[in-house]
This record gives structure tokens, C-alpha cells and sequence, in this order.
């Protein structure tokens, strides 16, 4: 056990919080798996429909008595350009006939509706609630302290979590630039901040009162014992639970991941239009040539999603969004109950070895 204000205020044995990943990865099991053991299971709902939400939500409740999260995505505005739009189709289209797959798909909608997904997580009545992509606005923070939730916001830089924080939130992810996955940035940069998790934790730490979940390149004890010496109060883990055998990732997509070095993942918007950091791929390195005229988030995501879908169907994974940090050489095909418990154990193994000069 490993106490800490964030473990205090949810009733959690270890600071241990098992990234929500939208896309497959978190399933009930998975999530349920990570709570019994003592961390914090949540599940990736950014993708899902109300309907879906309410079923994962009553699956979880069915594994574990013990507190699990739910994450959603805060929408941004965007601008929707036709003819942006018609030239990264025919770009795409390519991959489409190499795929057998219908050429210029008429997308009738981008995102599920957020309004319907927090109203499913309300009506759920879960313990944790988090979001990444910005601030929910202040009912909506409300209307979930109201129901008992714990509401943790995601942040890249100092300056989003001070708003987070006056925002009314109870915890916040410090998003380091290891991470795996989509950056959680909403206060559009005209460049990328791209702070590491070493720097950003302590810096937000004293910015803020509020308890910080250190996420990005924490794969064991060894990082979660880091963390906490930077004044985290939890980590967040991603990419060390995608391989793991409850996790939904699709088997050639595990398979990357178990293989993959250090130096193979890039951060690159050519999949959703939105920054996000997985293993380099045919389709990165092919789609990086229009980089610089892809929509942006969720066109492009609406856009790809056929050829996500039918590369995976192939288990062609060149053409599937490989989301991972760059902690990937460190993933295991371990239960997620024994990566919680390993890195438990090694982070206070690590802990007690400290040299001091006493
Ligand atoms: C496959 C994958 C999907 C992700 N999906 C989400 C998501 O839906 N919501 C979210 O807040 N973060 C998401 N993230 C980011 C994680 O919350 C977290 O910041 C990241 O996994 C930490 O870095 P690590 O992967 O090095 O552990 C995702 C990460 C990965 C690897």
C-alpha cells in the first residue's frame, strides 16, 4: 500500500490509474482487472455511443465492487474546409484499393454527441469521471460532483492546469510528451508544447493545490517511485497495460507493441488531424507528404476510420494508428493485475534502496 491524497480521497489501495484508451484497448475486463488490484481501471468512452456507455459502465459494475473511471472527450471547435476535405480523399482513396474498400465514403458524422455521452456517464453514477482535449464546462463539473464523481481534468503545460483547477476539478494528468496516445493540449500553441513528464510534473505540482497524476513513459516501479518524488500523487499508465491480456488492442497491433524500441513511435497528426504519439507506420511515413493538408480533428479521424477498420479486419497493422509512448520497448503480455502488483513492489523496493547519507 502507498498512501497519497489521491489514494486517500477515492478509497484506492495504490496510485496507480490504468490510462483510459478510447479505441478498444479498455475493456470491462481490463478496467475491472486493474481496480480489483487495487489501482484505478478506467475505461476510453471517447469513441462510444450513449447505449455503449451505459453497457461497459454495467459490465465493470458486474467484475468490481471497487472504484473505476470513465473518460470522455471535450469537443473543440473546428472548421470544416470541402475542398480540404475532397483532396485528402483522394489521397486516402489510394489506400482504399489497396484495402478492396469503397472509394470516397460519404461520412455522415464525425463524433458521437458529448451532451448524450455525459448524460450516459450521469446516469451511470461512477466514481471517477476525466477528460481530455479541454474543460467541460462548469454544469457539467457540477452536475458530476453532484452524483459523488470525482472529476479529473488533462493537462500539457502549467497553464492548462491553473484553468483546469479554477475550473473546479478534483485531480489533474500532467500530460508529459512521452505519452502515448492523443495529446490532451486545448490551449491551441501555434507550436506543440511538448514538455516531458520530468519537467512538467514538479513544475505543475507547485502551480497547483490539487493532486497531480503523472502520465507519460511510466512503465514500472521505477517510474511510478520517480513520480512520486516529483510530488505526483498517482501515475497514469497507458502503454504499459495495451499488450496486456485483458486488454482489447487487436493482436497485430499487441504484437507491434511488444516488439517496438524506444525510437520508433512518432507524434503525427496524419490519422485523426490531432496530435498523437504511436509507433511509425507505412501510412505515417506515406501520409506525412500532405501533412501540411490534413483537416482537422474529427474530420480526418471520420475520414481514416474506414481504413483502420478494414487494416485490422486484413491484420494489416501498417495501416492501423499503433498509439503508444515511448516506454514501448518496456510493455509485457503480463496480467494487468501483475504489472499493478510488480510495479507496487518495485517502486517500493526502489524507494527503500535510496541512497541516503545517514
Ligand atoms: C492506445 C492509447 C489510447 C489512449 N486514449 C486516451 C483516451 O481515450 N483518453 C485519454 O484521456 N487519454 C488517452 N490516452 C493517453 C493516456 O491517458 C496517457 O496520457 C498515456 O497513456 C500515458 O503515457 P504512456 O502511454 O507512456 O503510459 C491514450 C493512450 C494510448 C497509449
Amino acid at each position: 500500500m502507498m498512501h497519497t491524497p489521491f489514494t486517500q480521497k477515492l478509497q484506492i489501495r495504490h496510485p496507480i490509474v490504468q490510462a483510459p484508451m478510447a479505441g478498444g484497448p479498455t475493456t470491462p475486463d481490463l478496467i475491472a482487472a486493474v481496480s480489483n488490484a487495487g489501482g484505478l481501471g478506467n475505461l476510453g468512452a471517447g469513441y462510444l455511443t450513449p447505449q455503449q456507455i451505459g453497457q461497459a459502465i454495467r459490465e465493470v459494475k458486474e467484475r468490481t465492487d471497487h472504484p473505476f473511471g470513465v473518460n470522455l472527450f471535450v469537443p473543440e471547435p473546428f472548421i470544416e474546409s470541402a475542398e480540404e476535405i475532397h483532396q485528402v480523399t483522394n489521397h486516402l482513396n489510394a489506400y482504399r484499393v489497396q484495402l478492396g474498400i469503397t472509394q470516397n465514403p460519404n461520412i455522415s458524422n464525425y463524433a458521437e454527441s458529448f451532451e448524450e455521452q455525459v448524460q450516459a456517464v450521469l446516469d451511470g453514477k461512477v466514481p471517477v469521471c476525466s477528460f481530455t482535449f479541454g474543460i467541460p464546462e462548469s454544469r457539467i463539473i457540477k452536475a458530476l460532483k453532484q452524483r459523488g464523481t470525482l472529476v479529473i481534468g488533462t493537462a500539457t503545460t502549467v497553464e492548462e492546469a491553473i484553468r483546469l483547477e479554477a475550473a473546479g476539478v478534483d485531480a489533474i494528468v500532467a500530460q508529459g510528451s512521452e505519452a502515448g496516445g492523443h495529446r490532451g493540449a486545448f490551449l491551441n500553441q501555434p507550436i506543440e508544447p511538448l514538455v516531458g513528464t520530468m519537467a512538467l510534473v514538479p513544475q505543475m505540482v507547485d502551480a497547483v493545490s490539487l493532486p497531480v497524476i503523472a502520465a507519460g513513459g511510466i512503465m514500472d516501479g521505477r517510474g511510478l517511485a520517480a513520480s512520486l518524488a516529483l510530488g505526483a500523487s498517482a501515475v497514469q499508465m497507458g502503454t504499459a497495460f495495451l499488450a496486456c491480456t485483458e486488454s482489447g488492442a487487436h493482436p497485430a497491433y499487441k504484437q507491434k507493441v511488444l516488439v517496438a524500441h524506444e525510437d520508433e513511435t512518432v507524434i503525427t497528426h496524419v490519422y485523426s488531424g490531432k496530435a498523437a504519439r504511436g509507433i511509425i507506420t507505412d501510412f505515417v511515413k506515406d501520409m506525412d507528404q500532405y501533412s501540411g493538408a490534413i483537416p482537422p480533428y474529427p474530420i480526418q479521424n471520420a475520414l481514416t476510420r474506414d481504413i483502420r477498420q478494414a487494416a485490422a479486419k486484413a491484420n494489416n497493422p501498417e495501416y492501423m494508428s499503433l498509439w503508444a509512448g515511448q516506454g514501448v520497448r518496456q510493455a509485457t503480455d503480463r496480467s494487468a493485475a501483475e504489472i499493478v502488483q510488480h510495479t507496487v513492489e518495485q517502486a517500493i523496493a526502489v524507494l527503500n534502496r535510496m541512497p541516503l547519507n545517514s
